[in-house]
């Protein structure tokens, strides 16, 4: 039996001023018509074969979110089974450790197929080919996640070492698990040839989540147990208990557990996935992804574009004309508009943190 899990409560920031905590990043539509989310919601239930049933996903979600998550859920004719709702963020740890204990009720421990919310992949089949082998390598009780073989230094991932990385692609052991590196750190392993992305992506049984977190964080597991026994049940949506769920210490799966499991009792494997994967994390990866014209430029929404080159312009509520760029993002949306050199668009996080100071 597998269990997709969606973790749809971040709030990606990067993409201001069209992602906002009341509309993030992973609702928003950024390529194709459907949004990322409907997207990670719809990759999931390929996977299904002759041999492979899959259930309906469990979202977890912020609260702030529920409406969304079930009018775009609807949109693409699929049904959750539960919509874990949290009261407020405290990172993919917790969040992980409510599917589980969610999972587990019913006397089953089903392989979870856990994954962001804020992806786009672009080849479908050796997605469905590659979550299909995983799913099957987690059934022994490892932890299989997914690898990116990585072009840049990006300081925003987490990077992987394994056994065998240049020969096979079957399950490699990973030896070094080193989440978000610094600048000189990534680049190092880029140069070194061996290292690969962590997707975000991860494969493996409920049992075997809470096992890694009572060895790593048993602080984190006991909290949120807590929580859970505290939970209330409306149909779909299941809240853990607020003031419980509040006292969680925030931690993402990656510090948490991932990082601890080389040489410790908790086999952690790596599927090398190729398929054009992209998280998406700024306006320059939107540019990447996005239909372009052969001078480079794609325009999304009501914009007209002139003698530019490798331009991006989003225009969500009025016409937004450009003349005679280079290299260059242009995102409107009715209170704000974005202008930014198309490789520094990174740091728009520094305009979010001036806003978020000034509030
Ligand atoms: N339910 C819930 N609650 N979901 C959350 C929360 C939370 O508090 N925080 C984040 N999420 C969701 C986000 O919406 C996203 O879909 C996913 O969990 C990952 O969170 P991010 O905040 O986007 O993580 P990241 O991009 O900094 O890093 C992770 O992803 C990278 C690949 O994109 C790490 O796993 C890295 O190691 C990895 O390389
Ligand atoms: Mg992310």
């Amino acid at each position: 039996q597998v269990q997709p899990v969606i973790m749809a409560g971040g709030s990606g920031t990067r993409l201001w001023p069209l992602s906002r905590a009341a509309y993030p990043k992973q609702f928003l539509i950024l390529s194709g018509n459907t949004s990322l989310f409907q997207q990670a919601a719809q990759r999931l239930a390929a996977l299904a074969s002759d041999d492979l049933v899959i259930a309906g996903p469990d979202i977890v979600g912020n609260e702030e979110h529920r409406f969304l998550i079930l009018d775009q859920l609807r949109e693409t004719r699929l049904d959750p089974r539960s919509v874990l709702l949290e009261p407020m963020g405290r990172n993919t740890a917790p969040a992980l450790t409510l599917a589980a204990l969610n999972a587990l009720q019913d006397g089953q421990d089903p392989v979870l197929v856990v994954t962001p919310a804020d992806q786009t992949v672009t080849l479908a089949e050796a997605f469905t080919a590659c979550l299909q082998q995983a799913i099957r390598q987690a059934a022994d009780g490892s932890i299989v996640i997914l690898g990116i073989t990585p072009d840049r230094p990006e300081t925003g991932f987490g990077y992987i070492r394994s056994k065998a990385a240049e020969a096979g692609q079957q399950g490699m052991l990973v030896e070094q698990f080193v989440e978000k590196p610094d600048a000189d750190t990534a680049q190092r392993y880029l140069e070194a040839g061996n290292y690969f992305w962590n997707s975000g992506m991860f494969v493996l049984r409920a049992s075997t989540w809470l096992t890694a977190l009572e060895r790593f964080r048993p602080d984190i597991l006991a909290a949120t147990r807590s929580a859970w026994a505290q939970r209330q049940t409306d149909s779909k949506f299941v809240r853990p208990g607020k003031a419980e769920f509040a006292a969680i210490p925030s931690e993402s799966v990656d510090y948490a557990v991932m990082e601890r499991c080389p040489g410790s009792d908790i086999t952690l494997r790596m599927l090398a996935l190729d398929a054009g994967w992209s998280d998406l994390g700024a306006w320059e990866a939107v540019w990447q992804v996005a239909d372009k014209d052969s001078a480079g430029n794609a325009s999304q929404g009501d914009a007209i574009i002139s003698d530019s080159r490798n331009t991006l312009v989003h225009a969500t509520s009025r016409l937004v004309s450009v003349v005679g760029l280079s290299d260059v993002v242009v995102v409107e949306t009715a209170d704000a508009v974005l202008v930014s050199d198309r490789a520094r668009s990174q740091d728009v996080k520094k305009i979010v943190a001036r806003l978020d100071a000034e509030k």
